[in-house]
């Protein structure tokens, strides 16, 4: 009789991907967001700080950086030389896409002594033409880290940046950019948990609106949810976020219950990687993310400003 691992298609897809990774001396990374089988045989899982640290520091060369492609992108910026491979060429972020070089050109000549601060969420030629990126986790830190008198341009994302102005008490120029996915989570949603389970901390990503994020008992990058879950003497929670980061916060925290604030919360270009598609790109090199010289350099200079201060 066939063993049970044999039979299961995930199982034996998965045996297959970390021998070819173990032939190759890859490593896998995969985004908080990614589905329950991808994170799990990924090497580390974790938000977008916390993948392009991992991307600078590791040996291992192919990277397999199963997320979305301005993250791939930041590992290609950060480890020149290295092979980055996305398993699927069509995993973009929109918010990333609703901002152009041109654009921000224009934006910098209106404002010419504004420093420009852009979320990680953007293109590498954006990033490029930026002065320091932020992610989630350390946008706050990055604005203070600019002096008082200085205007700040931030980019794309208007629901961080709002967040990161009232936190800053800045007055920050915004872009218009934001995520559709969590745009799709209401106030409304989170009253409503919080009728259902009104002992329940409620926990939000500021990529939120300001409606949601005002309702939050703590806002937070997706691998600072994980950590307040974790050390959180409370055991319910509704998480305004995409809903993929319920696999690890249920399987780090087996005695916690997780709400999600909305299941319309889901990012379809997250979802894009899959298992098969994995294989595929450790076998085949594909799909190779890469970045032009000049742009890299310039790009790098803006991460490592941030790194430096992260
Ligand atoms: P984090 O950096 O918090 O993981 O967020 C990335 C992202 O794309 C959120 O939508
Ligand atoms: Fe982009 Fe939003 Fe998806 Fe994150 S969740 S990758 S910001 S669309």
């Amino acid at each position: 009789m066939a063993s049970k691992s044999s039979t299961n298609p995930e199982t034996s897809l998965a045996a297959k991907i970390l021998a070819r990774k173990r032939e190759l001396n890859a490593v896998i990374l995969a985004h908080n967001y990614q589905r329950a089988e991808v994170q799990d045989i990924a090497d580390f899982v974790g938000d977008s700080l916390g993948l392009s640290q991992q991307a600078a520091k590791t040996k291992a060369d192919p990277i397999l950086f199963c997320g979305v492609d301005f993250m791939a992108e930041t590992a290609a910026i950060l480890c020149p030389g290295k092979t980055v491979l996305i398993p699927d060429e069509n995993a973009g972020c929109p918010m990333a896409n609703m901002m152009t070089v041109r654009e921000l050109r224009e934006k910098k000549a209106e404002y010419p002594d504004a420093v420009v601060v852009t979320y990680v969420n953007s293109s590498a030629a954006v990033k490029a033409e930026s002065d320091i990126c932020c992610t989630s986790a350390n946008a706050v830190k990055v604005v203070e880290s600019i002096p008082r008198d200085k205007r700040i341009i931030f980019t794309p994302d208007q629901s961080l940046g709002d967040y990161v102005a009232s936190r800053t008490g800045r007055k920050l120029i915004l872009w218009p950019g934001y995520c559709p996915t969590h745009h799709r989570i209401l106030a409304d949603d989170i009253a409503k948990a919080k009728a259902a389970y009104p002992g329940a901390k409620v926990v939000v990503h500021p990529e939120c609106t300001s409606d949601v994020i005002a309702l939050a008992d703590h806002v937070a990058s997706t691998s600072g949810i994980l950590k307040y879950a974790r050390e959180s003497t409370v055991a319910e929670f509704i998480i305004g976020t995409e809903i993929g980061i319920l696999h690890r916060l249920k399987k780090e925290n087996p005695g916690k219950n997780f709400h999600p604030a909305s299941r319309l919360a889901d990012c379809p270009n997250m979802k894009l990687n899959t298992l098969e598609k994995m294989l595929w790109s450790l076998e085949d090199g594909a799909y190779r993310v890469t970045v032009p010289e000049d742009v890299r350099v310039r790009a790098l200079k803006t991460i490592e400003r941030m790194l430096a201060i992260a």
